[in-house]
């Protein structure tokens, strides 16, 4: 359990209305139903994103192979980064690859991934959360001033989080890779309508349903809460105004949960919202973080347009 886990929890639920981070979804149960996720019919973001890297892989690659590290935020199971590096012709020296993560359960998986997807790849795991600024003095330390560094952010993680962790995630970002010297690798998923979004966020199969649950089968196991997941059923809301997709956790009738000793009451049909996925216009993305500093260098798309990865400088 993280250190924080139980406090921000609980913090979260006390709120109105009652909302919890995104990140607490991830852990290894969480991480495993999220890959399974990845392979639904109707969650079309990361077949998009592996099309972007089987058309343009080498492309993208042939600008990662100009820096000497490559820092991945919430790395999964390193299966992108093995993806777009094996598209560089044999011989080419390849950068050091460090995946980050606050997860030790998905670093593992990443580690022992690429040991067998790219064997010749150095790969140098680093234990952090990437929303804090903290563990970027540790990374400072190991990684020496010397070396170029590029950060890859794939997989639209980046439309988990509210505008201000956005802000202060490229502030960070920038400050890591160094103005004039890195660069900054971004994968986001286009805003589109409800029939396209929906879906994708609550599958006939039900395995999203049982992934936002996970967060409360979790918070009985590590937290020793009193609550039973199956009074609460999944909801996938589609917000316009917001251009997001939110998940939710519907409590079914009037109950009350116990956190760390605390009574947390809920009336039928109030929910926890667990999680937010924001949707992005390319053009306006390259104007915000132009404004922070970054500048647009070249961006790839898949032949639906579903997603785009956008390449910036420092
Ligand atoms: C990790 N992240 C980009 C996923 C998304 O699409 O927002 C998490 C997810 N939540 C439900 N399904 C997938």
């Amino acid at each position: 359990m993280t250190p924080s886990f139980g406090q921000d929890i609980l913090q979260g639920l006390q709120s109105v209305p009652k909302r919890t981070h995104p990140k607490y979804l991830y852990d290894k149960n969480g991480a495993a139903l999220f890959e399974k996720i990845c392979d639904l019919p109707e969650y079309y973001l990361t077949r998009s994103e592996n099309e972007i890297f089987e058309i343009h892989g080498s492309e993208i690659a042939h600008h990662m192979s100009e820096f000497d590290v490559i820092v991945e935020y919430g790395a999964g199971s390193g299966e992108k980064i093995a993806k777009i590096l094996s598209k560089l012709p044999p011989g080419t020296k390849l950068p050091t690859y460090v995946p980050m993560d606050y997860s030790p359960a998905y670093l593992e998986m990443s580690v022992h991934s690429l040991a067998k997807k790219l064997p010749r790849l150095w790969v140098d795991p680093f234990e952090g959360d990437f929303l804090k600024d903290e563990p970027f003095q540790d990374l400072n330390q190991k990684l020496g001033s010397n070396r170029r560094r590029l950060v890859f952010f794939p997989g639209s993680t980046l439309g988990n989080l509210d505008a201000n962790e956005i802000d202060a995630l490229i502030q960070r970002t920038l400050d890591f890779i160094r103005p004039g010297k890195g660069a900054f690798i971004l994968g986001v998923d286009r805003w589109k309508s409800k029939e396209e979004l929906v879906p994708a966020y609550w599958d006939s199969a039900g395995i999203t349903a049982q992934f936002n649950r996970n967060l409360l089968v979790r918070m009985r196991s590590e937290l020793g809460a009193r609550v039973q997941p199956e009074t609460f059923r999944h909801e996938a809301r589609f917000n316009p105004h917001e251009r997001r997709i939110e998940m939710h956790l519907v409590s079914d009738f009037d109950q009350e949960i116990e956190v760390l000793g605390h009574k947390i009451s809920f009336r039928r049909g109030e929910s926890i919202h667990t999680e937010n996925s924001h949707k992005f216009d390319e053009i306006e993305l390259i104007q915000r973080f132009h404004r922070l500093g970054l500048k647009f260098v070249k961006s790839w798309s898949d032949k639906n347009h579903n997603f785009v990865e956008v390449l910036f400088h420092a």
